[in-house]
């Protein structure tokens, strides 16, 4: 089984992410061959200063190690370090009919949000199927928001399928379940576009900050509270034991606590949960050479698979190959 994944190298990493993405994907590499590459092509419809998409884009690679991304068992590599995916996608945007696109809800949303509504950004999810395509991908992991892509890349496989006989394999997308939106500290989907993040990788203080801003009701001290649709019970819940989720969810409501007492164990046991990743990123920025050499070898492999897919792409619609 190949799996594949891609992250945009946007911004810095934050726990919807780790959750939503990270920590799926790399579960899933003791379970097939598993790709996973920085999207900086898909970056450059909403980062235009060359500098911060380099730093970025390294950070992310830091990061995905220090989550525990195992380059023995995964690939880790740079999106455009794989031309033949930028071929891939103009062949694919040939069979795209421009109406699928403008269903896509993230182009709207992402408008809506002052990303300027260039083209590279309308077609966006022809350069996220050639991604999935040029490897044969079997499956994909991603967060619920990405669902729509993976639909999309099925539709277009389908359609060059159609037209040229079986070239393309369709992908699966596999959603995790247990953790589908992980809220940021306003209560809406953390993302790094709503200023609501907390960080992976924050210093202390900063990460103090944030979860002490979650927004919370007025319920006073003393009066029980509801637990059902906290965001500090939702996020308590992802770095706690399930007994220690039903401990706090009983304390909620009994009363006699108030939210900040609860705030300040979020923040312990989140801090806890990430402290092995933390010491392990340090590991890694000691050895200067560590992240580019992964990186190399992964966009070798990468190369090693995207090939041949081309070259029968390339063949199936009449670029090469002789006529009669
Ligand atoms: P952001 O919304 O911060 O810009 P991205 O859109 O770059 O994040 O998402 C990168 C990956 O992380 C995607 O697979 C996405 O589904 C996942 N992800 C992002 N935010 C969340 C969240 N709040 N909950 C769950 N998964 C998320
Ligand atoms: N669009 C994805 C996101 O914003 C990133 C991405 C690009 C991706 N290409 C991909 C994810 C291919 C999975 C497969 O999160």
């Amino acid at each position: 089984m190949r799996i594949l994944s891609g992250i945009q190298p946007s911004g810095v990493l934050h726990i919807g992410n780790y959750f939503g993405m990270m920590r799926p994907a790399i579960a899933l590499q003791d379970e097939g061959e598993a790709l996973y590459f920085i999207a900086n092509y898909h970056a450059l419809t909403s980062l235009r200063d060359p500098q911060i998409l380099r730093q970025n884009s390294r950070r992310v690679a830091l990061d995905f190690l220090a989550c525990g991304l195992d380059p023995n068992k995964a690939s880790l590599f740079l999106q455009s370090d794989v031309p033949q995916v930028t071929e891939l996608a103009w062949i694919l945007s040939t069979l795209t009919p421009v109406s699928r696109l403008e269903l896509a809800h993230s182009y709207k949303d992402k408008v809506a949000r002052g990303v300027p509504p260039s083209a590279g950004l309308f077609t966006y999810p022809v350069l996220m199927a050639a991604d999935i395509l040029i490897y044969d991908s079997d499956v994909v992991p991603v967060g619920k928001d990405q669902k729509q892509h993976i639909e999309i890349t099925r539709d277009i496989a389908t359609r060059l399928n159609d037209n040229y006989g079986p070239v393309l394999k369709l992908p699966e997308p596999r959603i995790h379940a247990r953790t589908e939106v992980v809220p940021g500290v306003d209560g809406q989907k953390m993302s790094k576009s709503y200023g609501n993040t907390i960080d992976i990788f924050g210093q202390e203080k900063e990460t103090r900050k944030r979860i002490m801003s979650i927004v919370t009701d007025s319920t006073p001290v003393d009066a029980p509270k509801d637990p059902e649709n906290s965001t500090i019970v939702q996020l308590y819940g992802l770095v706690a034991s399930p007994v220690e989720l039903q401990e706090m969810r009983e304390r909620f409501r009994a009363g006699g606590i108030g939210y900040g007492e609860f705030k300040k164990e979020l923040l312990d046991k989140l801090w806890e949960f990430f402290a092995p990743m933390r010491e392990r990123r340090e590991q890694i920025q000691a050895d200067a050479r560590y992240v580019d050499e992964v990186l190399a070898r992964g966009a070798e492999r990468a190369n090693n698979i995207s090939r041949p897919v081309i070259d029968r792409v390339r063949a199936a619609v009449g670029l090469t190959g002789r006529g009669t």
